[in-house]
């Protein structure tokens, strides 16, 4: 009898287990800094930021977007002994990037949160990339990140506490037609974010690998003059998310110590899919992912047989409509 009461509760008690929320570190009073703070996702996370009554320096390269992002941001503010500073860097140069970092602790206070939303998307065939392309993806999205990586920890691990963002993409996960060069950065950052887990854990410090989908954002808008019909057709499935959407998760997941942060459904099969060896908290998510993943393969074979089938048909319209040409 026992045992049956037993075996009725258990898939109720997982499931409050599972739904139970984490404990969540307070930014009130204390000093976030978001590189990429000026535009799309870092914007809405500096404003969530703000709101939640944190000093907020942004970071970024052109000073009248920051500036116009830094009045926004006083508009978003839970009190007035909040400061909002901006600093105009480029991300991919380490010196000056260290050095701003440097002079802003000294001005505002010691940086407890960093955020790097830093990042840009050129879509495209890895044949028609030029050279330069290549380097400038390559220094902000992944050069980037590990820089103001390399520039926080050592104070971090001084002060043994802090909190690490940075930002991937779901094809930090998967590979993508069109996304050979952006998707190789962006999994570069999971091997960053993994590792660097582990060395600062010692230390009180956390890391979180946010890994947004498509999201309206003027970056997104970039993104899309570059894109294979190809890659439109495959992502145009999973629909468009609100930046203030992306940010309010990507904090909350940040301030309970989570290691990836997605948005959706089809976020939580790719991300469960690929969850491989990377960091949990939880027994419970680690118990949820071993009993789903085997059939979510199955289902991830449907998605690439289905993506498979676009990239043919394409294929088959363009040589027809060349040979059209032709004759
Ligand atoms: N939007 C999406 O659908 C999507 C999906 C997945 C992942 N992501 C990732 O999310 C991040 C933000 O994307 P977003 O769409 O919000 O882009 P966005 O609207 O273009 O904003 C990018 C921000 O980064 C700054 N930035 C770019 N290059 C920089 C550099 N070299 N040094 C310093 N700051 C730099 C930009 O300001 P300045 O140009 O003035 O420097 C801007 O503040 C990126 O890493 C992107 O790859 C976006």
């Amino acid at each position: 009898m026992h045992a049956i009461w037993f075996l009725a509760f258990l898939p109720v008690f997982l499931i409050v287990l599972y739904i139970k929320p984490s404990p969540k570190k307070s930014i009130k009073g204390k000093h976030v800094v978001i590189i990429g703070g000026s535009s799309g996702i870092g914007r809405s996370t500096a404003r969530v930021a703000a709101k939640t009554g944190a000093h907020v320096t942004i970071m970024a390269r052109n000073k009248d977007k920051l500036e116009e992002t830094k009045k926004y941001l006083n508009s978003q503010l839970r009190s007035n002994e909040q400061i909002i500073t901006t600093v105009s860097v480029d991300v991919s140069n380490y010196e000056d990037l260290e050095k701003c970092l440097n002079d802003v602790e000294l001005e505002i206070g010691p940086i407890y949160m960093l955020i790097n939303c830093a990042g840009l998307a050129i879509c495209g065939n890895v044949e028609d990339f030029s050279l330069q392309q290549i380097k400038q993806l390559v220094d902000i999205n992944f050069l980037g990140s590990l820089y103001s990586v390399k520039a926080v920890v050592p104070k971090f691990k001084e002060r043994q506490e802090g909190i690490i963002v940075l930002t991937g993409s779901q094809v930090s996960l998967m590979g993508m037609f069109g996304y050979s060069v952006y998707s190789s950065t962006k999994f570069a950052l999971r091997g960053l974010a993994e590792s660097l887990y582990m060395e600062v854990k010692p230390y009180n410090i956390s890391v979180t690998l946010a890994l947004p989908p498509d999201t309206d954002t003027p970056g997104f808008e970039n993104e899309n003059k570059t894109k294979p019909l190809e890659t439109k057709l495959i992502s145009e499935v999973g629909g468009l998310v609100d930046p203030d959407v992306v940010a309010e998760r990507l904090m909350q997941d940040a301030l309970t110590g989570k290691f990836f942060s997605y948005v959706g459904m089809e976020s939580f099969i790719l991300t469960t899919l690929c969850t491989g060896m990377s960091p949990f908290k939880r027994i419970i998510d680690v118990l949820v992912e071993s009993a789903l993943l085997g059939l979510l393969r199955i289902i991830s074979a449907f998605y690439i047989t289905s993506f498979e089938s676009i990239i043919k048909k394409c294929k088959s319209e363009k040589e027809a409509s060349n040979k059209e040409k032709s004759n």
